[in-house]
């Protein structure tokens, strides 16, 4: 069966409805296959004997339903296999040939020492280790509330130890934010490059994305103003601090004319801050500004060890509850043997000790990467992960990342961090975090530069 065999029934129901079920049955049985382009709305309406407007409306509820995305300019497409461009291939093994330039990790660190002394340390007091290994309340130990947000308060991020709730990670915290206060058919704005595990989670989750424009710090607040009157979103998702992929960092004032925006609609805005601990410098946290307007996520995936899994939350007062009771509902609660390992290592010293080496060595990357990267059109920022590299115009997207992994060169496509119907941006991403040292980085570097420098993507040898 294709889309020619698409039929309408008298009296089966509204025939937009009818349309995007057979979409449906088409997509499920493969006869649809991820990334096939659908026919244009009046080739479609031509062939059902239908208005435009039916077929306009049909490839709505289908886009709704998260089965096939707009894209601007180019038509109506299934939508990818989402799950697996975007799940991690490998990390830490995988092929030895592979230079990984596709994943936000800290650099290689022996963590093994300092996890066999926090854990001895935790043996010495029974009792807690005891108490560890009961059920707690869905928020957790007090002392290790208390701790976490003593020790982020010495990063720029104020959280209230009442109302901060551990998680596991920055994903799952932002998985339990939209489950609270999300429901399928919501539109949540986003930049306009986003992050692709908020894209896949929120097509899971069939929440619209909207994408804001930005500029080279981050969202605009006059788009986003115009955005909230057009969408009329649920919420608001935002990086502000190493934007994912853009790398941009937004200025205090920016920080300050986005929350004005956020009030004036009574929007709540997530700050994704899973990078927000990096920086030797920074602006405030937005939570910080403004506690009551601002769904704060963060983590020590980046900081310390992503295997961890801990990361944190805090919400608005009058939310709070109902995000206590989402957690609870997700998990019961956060394993407290992982949040009592965290604050062991940041009580004895090791979170900063990690997080200071995490930072000259990122700072060594980023000065090779420059040499060898530095001519092209380059986005970074000191101790961020990753950079953002806009393509030279003779080349194409699809091209450059097909030869890149022919030559054993794994990086992240634009089109990864483009919302459904966003346009797809001609960059990738490297996160020259990732290798596993500095003569791996290098070796990437030169191949990364060699294909830059081709004069069409003719040259690529496939
Ligand atoms: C912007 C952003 N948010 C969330 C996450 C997920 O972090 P975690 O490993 O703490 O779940 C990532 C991971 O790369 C990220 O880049």
């Amino acid at each position: 069966m294709t889309i020619t065999d698409i039929v309408l029934i008298e009296g089966a129901g509204p025939r937009y409805r009818q349309i995007a079920d057979q979409l449906a049955q088409l997509i499920e049985s493969g006869a649809l296959p991820a990334n096939s382009k659908l026919p244009t709305h009046r080739a479609l309406a031509d062939q059902l004997g239908v208005t435009v407007g039916t077929v306009t409306r049909a490839y709505a509820e289908a886009e709704r339903r998260g089965l096939v995305e707009a894209r601007i300019g180019a038509g109506t497409f299934v939508v990818g296999d989402n799950a697996a461009v975007w799940t991690f291939d490998s990390c830490g093994g995988g092929d030895p040939e592979d230079t990984h330039f596709s994943y936000n990790i800290p650099p290689w660190l022996d963590r093994a020492q300092m996890l066999n002394q926090a854990m001895q340390q935790l043996t010495r007091n029974p009792a807690m280790l005891n108490q560890l290994m009961l059920y707690q309340k869905p928020e957790g130990i007090e002392q290790h509330r208390v701790q976490m947000a003593q020790w982020l308060s010495h990063h720029h991020v104020h959280l209230d130890p009442q109302r901060l709730l551990f998680s596991s990670g920055a994903q799952n915290a932002t998985h339990m934010v939209l489950d609270a206060f999300c429901r399928a058919g919501d539109t949540l704005l986003v930049e306009k490059y986003s992050y692709p595990g908020l894209i896949s989670l929120a097509r899971q989750k069939q929440i619209t994305l909207k994408p804001v424009d930005m500029d080279a710090e981050g969202l605009l607040p006059e788009a986003l103003d115009a955005a909230c009157r057009l969408y009329q979103p649920r919420l608001i998702y935002a990086m502000p601090t190493f934007q994912n992929p853009t790398t941009g960092t937004l200025s205090a004032s920016r920080r300050e004319a986005i929350l004005a925006v956020c009030r004036k609609h009574k929007l709540y805005l997530i700050e994704d801050e899973v990078n927000g601990l990096l920086p030797r410098e920074r602006p405030e946290a937005m939570v910080n500004m403004d506690p009551e307007q601002v769904i704060h996520i963060g983590a020590l995936s980046k900081c310390l060890a992503p295997g961890l899994r801990v990361g944190y939350l805090q919400v608005p007062e009058k939310l709070h509850t109902q995000m206590a009771v989402t957690l609870q509902n997700h998990s019961w609660m956060i394993s407290p043997l992982l949040t009592g390992i965290a604050c062991e290592l940041i009580r004895a010293g090791d979170a900063d000790r990690v997080l200071q080496q995490i930072r000259q060595e990122v700072e060594r990357r980023l000065e090779l990467t420059l040499q060898y990267l530095g001519e092209f059109q380059l986005r970074y920022q000191r101790d961020c992960f990753h950079v953002w590299l806009k393509l030279p115009e003779q080349l194409r997207l699809s091209e450059f990342v097909a030869a890149a992994e022919a030559r054993n060169i794994k990086l992240k496509s634009g089109e990864l961090f483009a919302p459904p119907g966003a346009a797809i941006p001609p960059a990738v991403r490297l996160s020259i975090s990732a290798p596993r040292d500095l003569e791996e980085l290098e070796a990437g570097l030169k191949v990364v530069r060699e294909l830059l420098q081709q004069e069409s993507s003719a040259g690529f040898s496939l």
